[in-house]
């Protein structure tokens, strides 16, 4: 099954294309990859990237290459919170093991999981170079630092009003 981008998207696939030069259209895979996550459900399938690779003149394999490479693009489902939990040395010497455990145990995923319900997605990253902040996660295009079992609790807990107001 193909997939196509909407008249609106296309037309952000080719503003992005062109800020490169003439033929340098692979330059701009990461962001129309993004867009193309944005756009497919919040993931990337093998339709999608192969939509990307035929709209920018690419193989296959070199889109594949770079959307398995970045942690920010998501190769199956996932849910709508992202919780990305840093588990790399520092963030592992401040607790990021008993805050991967804390959520498993609250919301019963471990990382790569998902929730039945499709909220929430748990996923380990490299350092998100914040460093100072440890223990942290990103979530969506934020940090939050310092993570202790209670600021878990809220972050949650703030998820689901979220989703509750947009219901
Ligand atoms: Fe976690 Fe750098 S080690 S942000």
């Amino acid at each position: 099954m193909s997939v196509q981008f909407s008249d609106q998207a296309m037309q952000e696939v080719k503003r992005i294309i062109n800020f490169y030069p003439e033929g340098k259209q692979k330059s701009a895979v990461i962001p129309v990859l993004h867009l193309a996550q944005q756009e497919f459900g919040g993931w990337l399938s093998v339709e999608t990237m192969d939509c990307v690779a035929s709209i920018l003149n690419l193989k296959p394999i070199e889109v594949y290459e770079v959307a398995t490479f970045y942690s920010m693009y998501y190769l199956k489902p996932v849910g709508k919170y992202i919780f990305e939990v840093c588990q790399t040395g520092p963030c592992m010497l401040n607790g990021s093991d008993d805050i991967i455990k804390y959520i498993y145990e609250k919301l019963g995923i471990k990382p790569g999981g998902t929730t039945a319900d499709g909220m929430f997605t748990l996923k380990t990253v490299e350092c998100l170079g914040a460093c100072g902040y440890a223990p942290i996660m990103q979530l969506g295009k934020n940090y939050r630092e310092h993570l202790t079992k209670e600021k878990v609790d809220a972050i949650i807990e703030e998820c689901r009003r979220s989703q509750a107001q947009n219901n």
